[in-house]
């Protein structure tokens, strides 16, 4: 009885306090309308610098337009929003909304500081892009810029000195110059976080997880500890591969490889090489499918016969048709590039439409990012039902997950048999499964760590564990994550942090993290449900899982990424999942067969596994 009551007294009590507010549902109401017209003339100003090209100046103006008037918008709406906030006013989803309001990030600094910031921001980031480098040996010749020539170089030189010199030289310019500035911003960012209302800078940086620091970084903990036992026995064989190019002396046993050789070896998996290019494939003689000729064989010959190939794809899915609008009104980007060639969607608030643009390439790649393209789309439209504030997805890189995730079933050799992609049957055996693997690892086993070194770095900094400029502190979590170490002793005389973010000082990793791991998450998930994955099942493997034609799949999908971000991600990951967390398991089953394969070639080849911290403080 007791008890009985007190639930009841609960209930009233949080029914009371969660009536909606009608001063607050105005607020809302209006704060939707006006954000989603500033984001369709942003969204608009994109897609015509995608069509025009990136330097197209009306466009950029556009652009700039759009932003200012953002900015002047959430000024007005932070002030108001602070006090509904105050007054905790309002039911679950207004609530929901304040929370999701935009917040001003830097520009809530004052005057002085905030153009510190960007004065910061933009010396860090000229200083990588301007710089140039002398030629190996060829002191009056000094125009080299990392991307494309100094990569270029690199990948092609088997001269040990000069990938050696390139590397130190990379450092010596870059480095010391952007000291001081870097460690300026990482104060600067503190007190950004403070004025935003994070007292915890480290709770600030994390803010899109809405976790605390401490949880996040336990998050990401987990995942690498999950991670260590493959990421040991994969970087003992490529270890192995280093010491016979390279010997022993250079790649000694025991010990973290030398940074600027592994990268080198690395590397090749993202450049698409040919499989001669790989020392110790599990396969050689088995090679690389590579479906590029058969595309154009089996009539999937150009982007519009891809595109409705892909769009049956998900229909069998059990997800809507798509409209042939869609493609009749699709307009094509320039191919110049390949690397920044590809097929987008575009999404907006206000006008009743959605628009595709695509490359018009047709390889490989771009048959795999059409999956990625239309899943975006699903993604856009499923959540369009939300309003403005709670369309976004639940954390940055949340959607790419779901498009890798049925590009990545779409890559499955069975998937490609049934198209006449793939034609002879070893495309479906261990040797040949095995170097597919071995190639989707190389990409995905050795980042992860790489990417998780960056923001453990800063996050300490943030919490104050470290100093800024504390580069011995960074090399001991770059050998320890990445077993990869300077080939020679760095000191607190230099500094590398910044060297491997080509991008800008306060990008973060840890969204990319999640989505690599979630993708395989998500597979596992939707491969187990349909019976296409069977635990101890060789023929019911997670590499061969093909997932065409389960139609079962696409209402709870829709009903997942129909949340948008009305709830925070472990709510929509349940939905979606069945579980509340980003977890590893999808990714070590993927990779199982390789992880076996492993173990024995270490053992086989007596490879050591694994290193000894050998001391540098
Ligand atoms: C933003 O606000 C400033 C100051 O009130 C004003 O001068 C400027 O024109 C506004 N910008 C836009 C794009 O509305
Ligand atoms: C400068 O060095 C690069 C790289 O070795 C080489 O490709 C280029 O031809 C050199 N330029 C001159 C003017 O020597
Ligand atoms: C795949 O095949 C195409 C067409 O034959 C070729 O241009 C491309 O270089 C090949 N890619 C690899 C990685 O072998
Ligand atoms: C976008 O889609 C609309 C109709 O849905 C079409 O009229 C327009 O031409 C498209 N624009 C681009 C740039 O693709
Ligand atoms: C995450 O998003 C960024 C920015 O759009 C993009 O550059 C990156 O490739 C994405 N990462 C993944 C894993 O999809």
């Amino acid at each position: 009885m007791w008890k009985l009551l007190l639930v009841w007294a609960i209930c009233g009590f949080v029914q009371a306090v969660a009536s909606p507010d009608p001063t607050l549902a105005d607020f809302l109401a209006a704060a939707n309308q006006q954000l989603a017209a500033i984001y369709d003339q942003s969204v608009l100003a994109q897609l015509q610098s995608e069509l025009r090209g990136p330097n197209d100046v009306v466009a950029l103006l556009e652009l700039e337009i759009a932003d200012e008037k953002l900015l002047n918008y959430v000024k007005t709406l932070t002030r108001r929003a602070a006090k509904f906030k105050r007054l905790q006013l309002g039911d679950a989803s207004q609530k929901r909304q304040l929370a999701r309001m935009p917040q001003l990030g830097y520009e809530a600094l004052n005057a002085m500081e905030l153009s510190q910031v960007y004065a910061m921001a933009s010396s860090m980031g000229d200083s990588y892009r301007n710089v140039k480098l002398c030629a190996y040996k060829q002191p009056g010749n000094c125009t080299l810029r990392l991307i494309p020539e100094v990569q270029a170089i690199v990948q092609q030189s088997r001269d040990l000195d000069e990938i050696e010199y390139y590397w130190f030289e990379w450092r010596q310019r870059t480095g010391l110059a952007t000291r001081g500035p870097f460690v300026a911003f990482m104060e600067l960012y503190k007190k950004t976080a403070q004025v935003n209302g994070y007292p915890r800078a480290e709770d600030y940086w994390f803010r899109s997880l809405e976790k605390s620091g401490t949880q996040s970084l336990a998050l990401l903990d987990r995942l690498m500890a999950g991670l260590r036992p493959l990421f040991l026995q994969f970087h003992a064989h490529v270890r192995g591969s280093l010491r016979k190019m390279h010997g022993e002396r250079l790649v000694p046993r025991g010990k973290p490889y030398p940074q600027h050789l592994a990268e080198v070896f690395i590397g090749n998996a993202f450049r698409r090489v040919r499989a001669e290019w790989y020392v110790d494939l599990p396969s050689p003689e088995t090679g690389l499918a590579n479906i590029t000729q058969d595309l154009h064989r089996r009539g999937l010959s150009t982007t519009q016969r891809v595109f409705w190939n892909v769009a049956e794809y998900f229909r069998g899915l059990g997800l809507p048709l798509l409209e042939s609008d869609l493609w009749t009104n699709a307009q094509s980007v320039a191919a110049d590039d390949d690397d920044r060639c590809w097929h987008k969607v575009w999404r907006y608030y206000t006008l009743p439409r959605t628009n595709l643009t695509y490359c018009p390439l047709n390889d490989e790649e771009r048959f795999f990012n059409m999956f990625e393209a239309q899943s975006d789309l699903y993604y856009y439209r499923a959540a369009s039902g939300q309003p403005t504030l709670l369309r976004d997805e639940p954390f940055p890189n949340f959607s790419d997950a779901i498009g890798k995730c049925f590009s990545l079933a779409a890559s499955s050799p069975r998937y490609l048999q049934k198209l006449g992609l793939l034609q002879e049957g070893k495309w479906l055996e261990l040797p040949a499964r095995l170097n597919r693997l071995y190639v989707q690892g190389l990409r995905v086993v050795f980042l992860l760590p790489v990417f998780y070194v960056l923001d453990r770095y800063r996050v300490e900094v943030l919490s104050g564990h470290i100093r800024a400029d504390d580069n011995e502190a960074y090399w001991r979590l770059t050998e320890h994550y990445t077993g990869a170490a300077a080939p020679r002793k760095r000191t607190n005389e230099q500094f590398d942090v910044p060297a491997k973010m080509l991008m800008e000082v306060d990008d973060q990793y840890f969204s990319n993290i999640l989505s690599i791991v979630l993708q395989f998450q998500l597979l596992k998930h939707y491969c187990t449900k349909t019976q296409q994955f069977e635990k101890d099942n060789p023929r019911k493997a997670l590499d061969l899982c093909d997932l065409s034609d389960q139609r079962q799949i696409g209402a709870s999908l829709q009903r997942a990424i129909s949340l948008g971000s009305s709830v925070p991600y472990s709510g929509v990951l349940q939905e979606m999942a069945g579980e509340p967390e980003v977890n590893i398991d999808g990714l070590l089953t993927y990779f199982k067969p390789l992880h076996d394969w492993l173990v024995q070639q270490n053992q086989l080849k007596g490879l050591d596994v694994g290193w000894a911290y050998d001391g540098w403080s």
